[in-house]
């Protein structure tokens, strides 16, 4: 059988690298299209069957030109927080992207395409975030024809080594002296592991039952974000008295540190820490997979004593200079 030809959009983030993997591995040519390849390249470059282009995924002909000749696309891409207020910066990543994925697809004959979504998305849920992604889902699955198949997957938290996640909180327990004060403490998550969605969008692709489905993915186990902060403070060794935040004062932390360059968090994150990201139901048996727990995997990347290159790469992280 001929090589399948696959393009990741989104491919460079910590989903995407750990996909583009697993998909070489599996004898896919693979292609990754980011805004800024030197930027992105470490860690990639060495997979012998990856090729990392350069180009605008915003731009309809760049995605028609990048998609000649492929079997799927596989979009990831994503963002937590828009530059400005309201909904537009979602609007544009979250909605108007996807159409335009979708719109290339079928110029290029792609018949073929797996989408990134969110546990939860909703045309009525209360965030930017979580609204736009229902949109963008109901785009790629209403254009769905005989020679075009759409699967979407909605996954909770995803932990694992770089995430954005587990290692956020690490790395801001670190610079915390004594106290952390833990906005919306009570929020409920069921984290996955990245290993165990990457499967479902390997499985996906070989699977034609997968056509036309939406996947909830959730780990085993349902924490409060504060329980999973005071594992990571005690993984790290650390003495932090974690305070948590009552409503009001979630909010007013949300809408002062929306104002921080970068957008740490924001009144559009606290929204949507207003719906309980946990599963109404088990892994979906048709992927074979038994959810790893997060206590399995936690430990082995969480550093307890960073060492001066570790902690320099910290800061850099703080700075985003990295
Ligand atoms: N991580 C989680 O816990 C989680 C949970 C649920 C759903 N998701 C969804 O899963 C997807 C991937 O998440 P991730 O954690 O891997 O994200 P990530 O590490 O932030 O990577 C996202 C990728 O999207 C691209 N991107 C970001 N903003 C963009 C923009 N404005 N225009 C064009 N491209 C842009 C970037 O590519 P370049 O910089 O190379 O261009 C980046 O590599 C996202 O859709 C996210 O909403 C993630």
């Amino acid at each position: 059988m001929a090589k399948q030809k696959v393009c990741i959009l989104g491919g460079t983030g910590f989903i995407g690298r750990n996909i583009a993997r697993r998909l070489v591995e599996r004898g896919y040519d693979v292609r990754i299209i980011t805004r800024r390849r030197e930027r992105n390249k470490a860690g990639l470059l060495t997979l012998p069957t990856l090729y990392l282009s350069e180009g605008d995924v915003h731009n309809a002909a760049v995605l028609r030109q990048q998609f000649e000749g492929l079997d799927a696309v596989i979009n990831l891409v994503g963002i937590l927080n828009a530059p400005g207020r309201g909904e537009k910066g979602f609007e544009r990543v979250h909605v108007e992207l996807p159409r335009k994925i979708v719109n290339a697809c079928r110029e290029a004959g792609v018949g073929r395409l797996l989408h990134m979504s969110a546990l939860h998305a909703g045309m009525d849920a209360p965030s930017h975030y979580l609204r736009t992604k229902a949109r963008g889902e109901e785009i790629v699955h209403s254009t769905e024809t005989a020679d075009f198949h759409v699967t979407s997957f909605r996954p909770s938290v995803i932990f694992g080594p770089d995430d954005s996640f587990i290692n956020r909180f690490a790395r801001l327990l670190r610079f915390t002296p004594y106290f952390f004060p833990l906005a919306c403490p009570s929020a409920r998550f069921q984290p996955v592991y990245v290993q165990d969605v990457v499967t479902t969008f390997a499985h996906a692709l070989e699977d034609h039952n997968t056509f036309g489905q939406r996947y909830d993915l959730c780990g085993p186990t349902v924490y409060t974000l504060e329980e999973l902060v005071r594992y990571v403070t005690k993984q790290l060794g650390l003495r932090r008295k974690i305070i948590g935040l009552n409503d009001w004062m979630s909010k007013m932390q949300a809408a002062c540190l929306q104002l921080v360059p970068g957008k740490p968090f924001s009144l559009d994150n606290y929204r949507s820490l207003q719906v309980h990201s946990i599963c109404n139901s088990g892994f979906p048996s048709i992927f074979g997979v038994t959810p790893r727990k997060l206590e399995s995997v936690v430990p082995n990347y969480l550093r307890k004593q960073p060492g001066r290159n570790e902690r320099y790469s910290d800061y850099r992280q703080a700075a985003r200079r990295q």
